[in-house]
């Protein structure tokens, strides 16, 4: 057996798994987000260790079976999120979440220092609020005391990783999205470094996904049940996590993501693609891999903010039931899911939604049809890009609560064009960071082997022309709405 365990934004998740890719026992943990100021985004590092640990006990309270059997354990993160620790690895402050906004001003400077073309070049990316370097700096202005004291960072998963091994380390997957990575290279960037005058050895050791760390220490032994002989694999970034655990291993091979966000990610084999800084573009969890990856910010999220306000009498079954049979482009009306602005392509916090074409013929089925429409059309600019990039994109996994209505399955299938594939069982990053332990204890020769035994494809939907048509005529109408 191997455990994933996926430290999500508002629980750990964690999942027994045994060697054909079963999931035997589940345990679901949650700790508080704390929101003091407009923008700001934080946790306790202490609130992940204890709600780890007690999962971890849980789960093998649980098991039937001998602890020795349980071989090794490994991570999927949320990313992006600032843990600042000083010299003795001790958190100097809360952790700054990759939700938080508070560093606008922070993204202006690094551009203005590094200079936008070179921060692309070397990160792959764009200067986001979300990411970890503009976080860095902002301590470093706000709170310099504290800064003065500081002498490493990590990523959320990677602290966890740290009190349950006591070494110290970061994945590329997850260091990808920290900023400071040089993406291609595989190493941090001297260059940013150097312009932003902050010492590269805040840095922390890289690591492959796989790769085995060390093996948990006799005190989390004690407080788990596990044995001490439990290996402990890097893991990776929840995005990274997640396209393993959906099979995405190979050229072509792309995913999408209907959860509170919406993520587009497709597989790349080298680190040379170049997307401009238009999708992000980070290190696989697999060893020298890349994915490109698409984001909409509020997917369910515009759903479900749909519902409480309008249909809060209904449940989702409700108030979906029946869409099916409301025509392609809802009547007339069109929704853009900007709810709380959006990510790509626009990368605008300060974007907002709208309904246009409302008529006083129109149900409330008309505008749940059009929430869903709108959401999968902000997900089809994520495609749209790839597209226009020369990646030929024919077969698109559908993960998240967005897989659980076949109408949503078919509207998938029209809006991107493309046979939309549903897994037998999907268990999302958790399921790719127990497969990144099974790996690394070397149960298969590669992440391929291993997704051929744990993973298997359940329906299809195909896209129908005539729907097709009609959805390309409405998403340009739908690509014109921002400006
Ligand atoms: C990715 C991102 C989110 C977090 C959520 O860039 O910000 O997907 O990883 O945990």
């Amino acid at each position: 057996y191997v455990i994933g365990v996926d430290l999500g934004t508002s629980a750990v998740k964690l999942l027994l798994v045994n060697k054909s890719g079963e999931v035997v026992q589940e345990v679901s943990k949650d700790y508080p987000l704390i929101q003091e100021k407009t923008g700001h985004s934080e946790q306790k590092p202490e609130d992940w260790v204890e709600q780890t640990v007690a999962g971890l006990k849980e789960l093998v309270e649980q098991f039937k079976g001998n602890v020795s059997e349980i071989e090794g354990l490994s991570f999927s993160g949320q990313m992006h999120g600032l843990v600042l620790l000083d010299a003795e690895n001790k958190p100097l402050r809360n952790a700054i979440l990759w939700n938080d906004t508070r560093t606008t001003p922070q993204c202006k400077e690094i551009y203005d220092k590094v200079g936008k073309t070179k921060f692309i070049d070397i990160t792959k990316n764009l200067a986001l609020e979300g990411f970890t370097l503009p976080k860095i700096l902002w301590v470093k202005e706000n709170e310099p005391d504290l800064f003065a004291q500081a002498k490493t960072f990590v990523l959320p998963k990677d602290y966890v990783r740290y009190r349950l091994t006591e070494t110290l380390h970061m994945d590329y997957s997850d260091a990808a999205g920290t900023s400071l990575l040089d993406v291609a290279k595989k190493e941090w960037s001297q260059e940013i470094c150097d312009l932003l005058d902050l010492p590269i050895s805040i840095c922390p050791p890289l690591v492959d996904s796989h790769e085995n760390v060390g093996k948990i220490t006799s005190t989390i032994a004690d407080q788990t049940g596990l044995s001490t002989d439990t290996d402990v694999f890097a893991g990776g970034a929840d995005n990274a996590c997640g396209a393993i655990g959906s099979g995405i291993l190979s050229e072509g091979k792309t995913f999408a993501s209907i959860g509170t966000s919406g993520v587009v990610l497709s597989y790349e084999p080298t680190g040379d693609k170049d997307y401009q800084g238009k999708v992000h573009y980070f290190n696989h969890g697999e060893e020298d891999a890349y994915y490109a990856m698409g984001v909409t910010l509020a997917a369910g999220h515009s759903l479900n903010w749909f519902k409480t306000t309008f249909a809060s009498d209904k449940s989702f079954e409700e108030l979906l039931d029946g869409v099916g049979d409301v025509p392609v482009g809802a009547n007339g009306l069109l929704f853009t899911p900007y709810v709380v602005g959006e990510r790509t392509p626009h990368a605008d916090s300060q974007i907002r939604g709208s309904f246009i074409g409302m008529d006083s013929s129109h149900t409330i089925k008309d505008f749940a049809r059009s929430v869903l429409e709108g959401i999968t059309f902000s997900l089809n600019e994520s495609i749209a890009i790839f597209r226009e990039n020369g990646k030929q994109i024919d077969t698109i996994y559908s993960i998240g609560g967005g897989a659980k209505n076949p109408d949503w399955l078919q509207m998938q299938a029209d809006i991107f064009n493309a046979n939309i594939v549903k897994l037998k069982s999907e268990q999302g990053p958790g399921m790719g960071a127990a497969m990144l332990a099974a790996f690394g204890s070397g149960w298969f020769s590669s992440l391929k082997d291993c997704a051929d035994t744990f993973l298997e494809d359940a329906e299809t939907y195909q896209p129908i022309s005539a729907n097709v048509e009609k959805y390309q005529q409405l998403f340009n109408l739908y690509k014109n709405v921002y400006t």
